[in-house]
């Protein structure tokens, strides 16, 4: 058997991995900053994180939701100690775009309501309704397609207003993400994360905040929307969550009632994907992960901000899209063949996009910035 063609393969085998490195299969050396897309965020391999999944191996791996697990409850109130978000419920599933369609079912069981709103440059996962709110025709199959899913323009007041006032009545969720990542490290302004919010109190609508990708501390705040004041009615979480470990959640307001059987996943809150959530959020809080992405952040872009070739440098915490004068893939290649630097790339072709691990030290950005200004100085 074959394996379906659908990614476009970089020639490396990365067979070992430590803190911000990786190496393949002939030995090579590589520095991430990448991450796996937005996934590595206490580093490959953190020592307390591979002891806590072995000694929960050795202990139980797996065993349905039908009976009591002690690991869901303390992952639910480390996570809600950290996040600030005590007073919300949990449900555990396996990955983003899981959680995405979870939040919007939830919304709509809520209020009854059919339509979703969401935005231009977003990607919110490829299951069915999940997909639906992602603007990417490319990856939306007919199956997917409805008029009840509906596009307002990133960042535009006007238009939400507009949106708002023809279809209000019947918009059960707004979704967005706290940061858009795959449309290129695209940041709301408060003036329209406020209006999202005012919109949804009036018209009895869910405000669904994607932070599978801006929270768990990447930019520099718990959840990228804590910077702006605003809360949600449904926080979505996965990525960073378990450090490669496929583990996803859904922060569900308590005026959501709960009732047997209205969500559900055979693999989802399992033993050791908790474990992994545990070793996460006791190493981000043990080691200051949160405070070392705003520094590293800030440093990366004092650092490079005067690069020829850099147009523009959009960033919160190691949350980084940096927008060149060009199509960043020659950039990106060069990184990665002629310095051993994994990067990432956007749906915007001249945005390379940043995600090193919340503990990248110093000296390891160094090694980026070093690489970034001999590549930009060539071309
Ligand atoms: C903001 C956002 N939401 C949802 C998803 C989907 O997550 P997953 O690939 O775990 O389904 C992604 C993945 O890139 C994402 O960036």
């Amino acid at each position: 058997m074959n394996l379906f063609n659908v990614y476009p393969l970089f020639n490396i085998n990365p067979v070992k991995a430590q803190g911000s490195f990786l190496w393949d299969d002939k030995g090579e050396k590589y520095l991430d900053f990448y991450g796996g897309h937005a996934v590595i965020s206490i580093g490959h391999n953190h020592p307390y994180y591979q002891n806590k999944l072995k000694d929960q191996l050795d202990k139980i791996s797996f065993y349905s939701n039908s009976v009591q697990n002690e690991l869901q409850t303390e992952l639910a109130e480390k996570l809600g100690k950290i996040s600030g978000y005590e007073d919300y419920n949990l449900f555990l599933c396996n990955s983003g775009a899981e959680a995405n369609e979870n939040a919007l079912k939830l919304a709509s069981f809520h209020n009854g309501k059919t339509k979703v709103l969401y935005f231009s440059g977003s990607f919110h996962g490829r299951t069915s309704a999940a997909v639906s709110v992602t603007d990417n025709p490319k990856i939306v199959a007919p199956v997917n397609f409805s008029e009840r899913f509906i596009k307002s323009e990133w960042n535009n007041i006007g238009q939400l207003e507009e949106t708002f006032k023809i279809h209000g009545n019947e918009i059960s969720s707004v979704i967005i993400e706290g940061i858009q990542g795959v449309g290129g490290i695209m940041i709301p302004t408060a003036e329209f994360l406020s209006k999202i919010k005012e919109l949804c109190e009036k018209f009895n609508t869910v405000l669904i905040l994607d932070e599978v990708q801006s929270g768990y501390g990447r930019s520099g705040y718990f959840f990228a929307h804590q910077e702006f004041g605003i809360q949600p009615d449904i926080i979505t979480i996965a990525k960073g969550m378990g450090n490669g470990f496929p583990v996803g959640g859904v922060l569900i307001h308590p005026k959501f009632e709960a009732s047997n059987g209205l969500l559900g996943t055979t693999f989802g809150g399992n033993h050791l994907a908790c474990a992994a959530a545990i070793a996460v959020l006791d190493v981000m809080e043990d080691e200051n992960l949160i405070e070392n992405a705003q520094q590293m952040g800030h440093y990366i872009e004092q650092e490079i901000k005067d690069f020829p070739h850099i147009k523009l440098i959009r960033r919160k915490g190691l949350m980084i899209g940096i927008e060149l004068d060009r199509d960043c893939s020659e950039v990106r290649k060069s990184l990665l063949f002629d310095h051993h630097i994994f990067t990432g790339n956007s749906n915007d072709k001249n945005v390379l996009r940043i995600l090193p691990a919340l503990n990248i030290k110093k000296e390891e950005t160094d090694l980026f910035i070093s690489a970034l200004k001999t590549v930009l100085e060539k071309i």
